[in-house]
């Protein structure tokens, strides 16, 4: 990620895009999305596109190079992604890495063997010929491999710059400016290889250092306005930090124009409803409707235990109440003024993980966003954050200026505490379950490990067991406190919590939670477990 931008600014002429940058094309590689970041941090733009994009949509971007990623594919296989090859033919100059060599060499004529099994881990990297991609860097280089097929013959006008012991590790036509690497330097067990990707962006691209935070900002807030064109939008706001950063872009560029709407599903912390809603109206300014539709929730939800009927279920009433307010704010709308926008809070994982390769990915997790909305409801989208990653868009927040308490908030899954209510839900476990969760925050906080942990929050479970009490014997719940560590939530820890902090939790809620009358501590990792219980 860029460093905060004055600096760069004034000393590239102030001029910030996220135009001119380089554009990766996905094959679907694991490591795709790090080239993008690696480059942004370069303070040069990058977005990642699907291998299938449009020619067009390529060239809207007017990237000054392109980079074709990894992917698990063989250039042989009958279904091989593949570019539009005229992307070779945009006069920029092109890396490919692993399977996006391969895909080069093969499209312009060269020859890739089929490799019986995969080569992962560490390599040496020989440099045989000086190449402006290994510019400033020793001749020997340790490098990361994850590849299959590799590449034996090169079309016209390539050679060999590079070799590890067992195939062709690095091939340039300097000419046309097409270079291939087949290890990664966008992972960090690649020697020096943000280097390498430098030395592509800056001296064979000729990137100009243009994107930065304060950049983003400026530059989408005035996309935004130029799309919006006068017309007003809505927004499903969570206080979560994505919708929120969103919401704030968006609030930047229309101001008034933007109408929030925030559902109380009944299924949230314990007074995170009034909370949020304060601190987005009072300390964001934001224009936020707050809707209590806790009673159509917990209604509809009345008797199911079934976690996937419920998730559906909030699902399903979450957009109908959305759409009900936006059906209310079109009906309101002043003419000349009409409501044409939805804002999401959608991020690049969200829009494009390894299923890109089959084209560009319409598949947005359904509880990420208000997809599903009926068809009376013509809105175009405003995404503002989709080309970034979780920790990007904090820092975009950050820069905006937004407080602490929604940059580090931990994720809360869109069913809320209906997917932490094991079993059938009723206001009194509810209110069990909200005064438990709260206890483990508050001490997670007091014991400073609030923002050094991913999640932490209680689990009611719908098993009684037998305590005591004084004198008397009793038949309660368990609560299972579940705290971990992860850096994306796609893999995630145990959080190994000083046993001091856990006999407070265990003390707390036996002692202050009515009905509770056991604590138990979940070990388990993601996978095989997952972090919600349901
Ligand atoms: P799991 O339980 O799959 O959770 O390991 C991974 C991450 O996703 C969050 N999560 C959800 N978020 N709607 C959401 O918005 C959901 O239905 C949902 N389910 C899980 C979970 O809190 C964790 O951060």
């Amino acid at each position: 990620m860029a460093t905060t931008g004055t600096s760069a600014e004034q000393e590239h002429g102030g001029k910030v895009s996220t135009r001119h940058g380089i554009v990766v094309l996905d094959f679907g590689g694991q490591y795709t999305q790090l080239i993008a970041r690696r480059i942004r941090e370069q303070q040069v733009f990058s977005a990642v596109l699907p291998c299938t994009a449009p020619l067009d949509d390529i060239r809207a971007q007017q990237p000054v190079g392109i980079v074709l990623s990894g992917g698990p594919s063989s250039v042989y296989d009958k279904d091989a992604p593949v570019c539009d090859p005229k992307v070779l033919q945009l006069g920029v100059p092109v890396l490919g890495i692993c399977y996006g060599m391969q895909w080069l060499t093969h499209t312009l004529g060269g020859k890739v063997e089929r490799a019986q099994h995969r080569e992962y881990g560490p390599a040496q990297l020989d440099v045989s010929r000086p190449s402006p991609l290994f510019q400033g860097l020793p001749d020997r280089l340790k490098v990361w491999e994850s590849h299959g097929d590799h590449v034996v013959g090169l079309p016209v006008g390539f050679h060999i710059t590079g070799h590890t012991d067992k195939t062709v590790a690095a091939v340039e036509n300097p000419e046309k400016k097409f270079y291939g690497v087949e290890f990664h330097p966008e992972v960090l067990h690649t020697d020096r290889g943000t280097e390498i990707l430098q030395n592509f962006v800056f001296t064979i691209c000729g990137a100009g250092r243009n994107w930065n935070r304060a950049g983003f900002i400026a530059e989408t807030v005035e996309s935004i306005r130029q799309q919006c064109d006068g017309a007003r939008a809505i927004c499903a706001l969570s206080g979560g930090v994505d919708s929120t950063v969103a919401a704030a872009l968006v609030d930047r560029a229309i101001g008034g124009r933007l109408t929030n709407v925030f559902v109380d599903t009944g299924l949230l912390r314990r007074d995170e409803f009034l909370d949020t809603l304060a601190l987005l109206r009072e300390r964001l300014r934001l224009n936020v409707i707050g809707v209590d539709a806790s009673e159509r929730f917990l209604g509809k939800l009345h008797g199911v235990s079934d976690p996937e009927r419920k998730r559906k279920i909030i699902g399903n009433e979450f957009i109908s109440v959305f759409a009900e307010e936006g059906r209310k704010l079109l009906a309101g709308a002043e003419p000349g003024l009409p409501v044409k926008f939805l804002v999401q809070g959608t991020l690049y994982p969200d829009v494009i993980e390894s299923v890109s390769v089959k084209g560009p990915s319409a598949v947005i997790k359904s509880h990420h966003n208000v997809g599903g909305l009926p068809d009376d409801m013509p809105f175009g989208l405003i995404e503002p954050l989709r080309d970034l990653f979780k920790d990007e868009v904090r820092l975009i927040g950050r820069e905006l200026g937004l407080p602490d308490e929604i940059l580090v908030k931990h994720p809360f899954p869109g069913p809320g505490l209906a997917v932490r209510l094991l079993g059938e839900i009723t206001p009194e476990k509810l209110e069990m379950l909200r005064g438990a969760d709260a206890i483990v925050v508050e001490e997670i906080h007091r014991a400073g490990l609030y923002d050094k942990v991913w999640q932490a929050f209680a689990v009611l479970l719908p098993v009684r067991s037998v305590g005591v009490m004084g004198d008397g014997r009793t038949y309660g719940h368990p609560i299972a406190v579940r705290v971990v560590d992860s850096q994306d939530a796609m893999t995630a820890d145990w959080s190994r919590l000083p046993l001091e902090v856990l006999e407070k939790i265990s003390v707390r809620i036996v002692n202050e939670v009515p009905g509770v009358n056991r604590v138990v501590y979940d070990i388990s990792s993601k996978p095989p477990s997952t972090i919600e219980w349901e």
